[in-house]
């Protein structure tokens, strides 16, 4: 297995190119369930996550061919061809490696009338159930049956009559399930205390790029009008803004200025937000984002929330940059319930962070040494990387398979502005 070996002390400088974004990319391609003919998504992410969906795609009969895809490339060109599906079954085998797989059910439920898809297993930062996915696809007609680890949901008549649905909880993923399941029903659907994140416009405006109608995008009512049938579309991925988020944190903490080309500062506003209450200079322009260092760090105390408050997706990278802010600063994680696993590696390179329940005090300015860490997902791993780069001597992150899931080339890229990077195979 892989690991990264990071030399800390390097000043970042130049640009990063930013990525497609993973979370938009998995709601887009299942899109491609919801009509017989071809569905092009560009600036696809290369990840692990991306592959193993496309995979799973490819179990229902989705073929799928990749254009114009230079090894020198950010991102390809994937067009997904689901003309006729061929099972409506996602495996155990394919399911636990990716939770995401559950997005499958809504647009495969809306297409065929039935789907089955295994239950996600546990996951490392909690619990995450899926009861909500479910209530909201009953909510619009659909029979949820449960039977020996799999979740099998059936449209009567061979089709939803849409109805609605007031989410209890923001959910992104239910979300998604609902609007793309959603699209093909005979009648309309609301959707009300919807989730409002960017990557769910995105699936909005694909949808509607495929002939959906859907009022309230980007809102937290959405009312989606079924069509009988949705026709091909191409379209481009969004930006990842966590992708760029980790970057921001990534320059900040070795007082770098970088350029994130592609970020988008309208999608990141808690993020930039929080980085300018640390002390951190945000500019940007139509096509990129640029932070730069403002005198010292400072501490401060920041919550997450669903969007458009602060991701729980960029609370482990903040974590690492505040281990170095002139004093004490409190995090509060309200999304997920065992999401501070990067704290005990974090303590090992020297950081001194204490946790309560779901509050984490962080002191600083506490000097980091390098250290062999071990990854534990997919931002918490992020975060040893950025603590490694403000570590003196040599950071060893195991596990990288988390960071392949979710970073595309990320050695490439720090080493691009700088970082003194490697990956190695691991002895
Ligand atoms: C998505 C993102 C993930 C991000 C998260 C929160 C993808 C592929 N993943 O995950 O990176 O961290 O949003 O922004 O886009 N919940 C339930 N029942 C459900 C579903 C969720 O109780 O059926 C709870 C969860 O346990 C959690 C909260 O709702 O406490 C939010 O989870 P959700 O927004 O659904 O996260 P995901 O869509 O899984």
């Amino acid at each position: 297995m892989d690991k990264l070996i990071i030399r800390g002390g390097n000043r970042l400088a130049g640009t990063i190119p930013i990525s497609g974004a993973k979370n938009s990319a998995l709601t887009l391609l299942p899109c491609a369930l919801l009509t017989d003919e071809p569905v092009t998504l560009r600036n696809l992410p290369r990840l692990a996550d991306i592959d193993g969906f496309q995979h799973l795609m490819g179990q229902f009969g989705v073929a799928h061919t990749i254009q114009g895809s230079r090894p020198e490339d950010f991102g390809r060109v994937v067009t997904l061809e689901a003309t006729r599906l061929t099972s409506s079954v996602a495996p155990y085998e394919l399911v636990r490696k990716m939770r995401a797989s559950i997005l499958v059910l809504g647009p495969m439920l809306a297409r065929s009338g039935d789907a089955t898809v295994s239950l996600p297993g546990g996951c490392a930062i909690g619990d995450r159930p899926i009861d909500l996915h479910l209530q909201a696809l009953e909510a619009l007609g659909a029979r949820i049956e449960l039977t020996q680890g799999y979740v099998r949901a059936i449209a009567p008549d061979k089709g939803l009559p849409g109805g609605s649905f007031a989410f209890p909880v923001v959910s992104v993923g239910a979300t998604e399930n609902a609007v793309m399941a959603a699209a093909l029903a005979r009648g309309s659907s609301r959707l009300t205390n919807a989730a409002r994140e960017p990557e769910i416009v995105d699936l909005c405006r694909l949808l509607i790029a495929m002939g959906a109608e859907i009022e309230g995008v980007g809102t937290s009512e959405i009312t989606v009008h079924g069509q009988p049938r949705l026709h091909g579309a191409t379209y481009r991925v969004m930006p990842d803004r966590i992708e760029a988020g980790s970057y921001a944190c990534a320059a900040a903490i070795t007082g770098g200025t970088v350029r994130l080309e592609g970020a988008r500062a309208d999608e990141m506003g808690a993020t930039l937000d929080a980085l300018r209450a640390i002390g951190v200079e945000v500019t940007s322009d139509a096509k990129s984002v640029t932070v730069s260092p403002n005198g010292p760090l400072r501490p401060v105390e920041l919550t997450t929330d669903p969007y458009p408050g602060l991701a729980t997706d960029m609370q482990a990278q903040l974590m690492s940059l505040l281990t170095q802010a002139n004093g004490d600063s409190v995090l509060h994680e309200t999304i997920f319930e065992n999401r501070y696993m990067h704290v005990p590696e974090l303590r090992r390179m020297g950081a001194r962070i204490e946790t309560s329940g779901r509050t984490a005090t962080v002191h600083g300015p506490a000097p980091l040494v390098g250290a062999e860490v071990m990854a534990t997902d997919l931002r918490a791993s992020m975060s040893l990387i950025i603590a490694g780069l403000a570590a003196r001597g040599e950071t060893q992150v195991r596990r990288i398979y988390h960071l392949d899931r979710g970073y595309e080339r990320l050695e490439e890229k720090l080493a691009l502005v700088g970082a003194d990077i490697q990956r190695v195979g691991d002895d």
